[in-house]
């Protein structure tokens, strides 16, 4: 295994860790994947699990999944074999929806949503305009992502190029695959935190060139939301997203009642808050709309019909009192709309998607349709990257995908350990990890094959 830093972390990529790659990387233990999809088939059907798994690394890709018995005999000669007894091997998590400027907010008292946007983050986003800034919580939020197992994110920046640039350079070093953008704001904002219609497109376009497909980055143009940009704006977020083969659009929608209002007045020709995204042309797919909670039907038909996701919050909706998001409604298999989760920190109250997933389960049930635990796991894992238009290189446990993976077992707490004992399947654990658990069951995190987090390593 490679070397890993005092506090779990290996160090940045190295001549030896570049030379060891090389090595090809076996993992043993129990994979979790999925062979369906549990909004369209019985959950149950669409988890794959295999007790004794072989799970093959090369060159940052899955070669081989399989079972242990039948695969160990051809074992390369040079392997390096990682055993994981007692844990579940499952595809990194997917965070369709955060914002890392909020890491030092999270957890701020007393606000829905408009009054904390002016009490709370406006002025932590302010101070991104100094790089010192940006770039040492860019490097905290980075590293708490892999401790809770999350390997891809879709990430508000600020109104800063220099707050894309501290992101990016981070997530290059660690060479995860990031999804993030420049934060776009031309109105109803603080006058530090605004840029125009001219400089938000050029500042977009420059960092579109300079990020865009580079290593693993890619870019997401992003107005905040329709209060903050003019029409002229949202026009020019639906041209930026045409330079570039790919590029994502992130934003919010509809995510409290008294910003629907506000929109409705802003915009009073649409004929919905997402008709305001839609005259702009930013409804398409890899478009990722956080919240989605007071959205009718012709919504839901007019973003399955374009391929346009949700990024389910459930830690942040509670937080903020925003409302119910109706989970079941969206996935409704007769005009299903992709939906990922997300953690929206600083709203939401844990980078941790068990306990997202834990959260949007209460959620489920005040809706009184309960999310199924394979079905929760779909959402953090494969669902997110069906949602990001990723799935054809990672959230699930297959031969070709990148090896982005998060080791996740009982932690180091009795009672926990205890609970685990008792469950009959790995349905059972599932519930029981997304309902008791959070970062603390995270034994390892893989980024394109190399293990970048070993809980409670001393290794150096
Ligand atoms: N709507 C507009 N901006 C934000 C934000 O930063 N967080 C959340 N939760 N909602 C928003
Ligand atoms: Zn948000």
């Amino acid at each position: 295994m490679l070397p890993c830093a005092t506090d779990g972390f290996v160090a940045p990529r190295t001549g030896l860790s570049v030379a060891m790659s090389f090595v090809q990387k076996v993992l043993r233990g129990r994979i979790v994947t999925f062979c369906g999809n549990p909004f369209e088939l019985p959950p149950s059907a669409c988890l794959k699990v295999e007790e004794d798994g072989f799970l093959l690394v090369h060159e940052g890709k899955i070669v081989q999944v399989g079972a242990w018995s039948e695969r160990s005999q051809y074992l390369p000669e040079n392997a390096d074999i990682i055993h994981y007894e007692n844990a579940l091997i499952s595809s990194g998590f997917v965070d369709t929806h955060v914002h890392y400027p909020q890491l030092p907010v999270i957890a701020s008292y007393g606000e829905q949503l408009l009054e904390w946007l002016t009490r709370y983050v406006f002025p932590v986003e302010a101070s991104f305009a100094d790089e010192a800034m940006a770039s040492s919580i860019a490097r905290r939020f980075l590293r708490e992502l892999l401790r809770a197992g999350t390997t891809t994110a879709a990430v508000y920046c600020t109104v800063h190029p220099q707050s894309v640039d501290a992101f990016f350079a981070e997530s290059m070093r660690l060479n995860t695959r990031m999804i993030a953008g420049k934060v776009l704001m031309d109105r109803n904002a603080p006058e530090n935190l605004r840029d125009t219609v001219r400089t938000g497109y050029d500042q977009s376009a420059e960092l579109i060139r300079r990020w865009h497909g580079k290593g693993r980055q890619s870019y997401a143009v992003t107005p905040r939301f329709a209060i903050t940009s003019t029409p002229e704006q949202l026009e020019a977020a639906g041209d930026l997203l045409d330079i570039a083969p790919n590029v994502f659009m992130q934003t919010h929608l509809a995510e409290n009642r008294e910003e629907v209002r506000a929109v409705q007045q802003l915009f009073p020709a649409s004929r919905s808050y997402l008709d305001v995204y839609d005259r702009a042309g930013l409804v398409r797919r890899r478009s990722v709309f956080g919240h989605a909670i007071h959205v009718d039907e012709p919504d839901l038909c007019r973003c399955h019909a374009s391929g346009a996701a949700f990024a389910h919050c459930p830690t942040s909706n509670l937080f903020l009192g925003s409302g119910a998001f109706r989970l079941a409604d969206a996935k409704d298999p007769r005009r299903p709309v992709h939906v990922g989760l997300g953690t929206d920190i600083g709203a939401g109250t844990s980078l941790s998607l068990l306990k997202t997933m834990g959260e949007a389960y209460k959620i489920s049930q005040m809706n009184h349709k309960p999310l199924h635990p394979v079905q929760a796991l779909w959402l953090a894992t494969r669902g997110g990257a069906e949602a990001l238009a990723l799935e054809d290189r990672i959230g699930s446990v297959t031969a070709g995908m990148e090896a982005d993976l998060c080791i996740l077992d009982a932690g180091e707490g009795e009672f926990l350990q205890w609970r685990m004992e008792r469950c009959q399947s790995v349905e059972d654990m599932l519930f029981v990890l997304m309902t008791l658990g959070d970062e603390r069951c995270v034994r390892a995190t893989w980024v394109a094959g190399e293990c970048v987090y070993e809980r409670g390593s001393d290794m150096t």
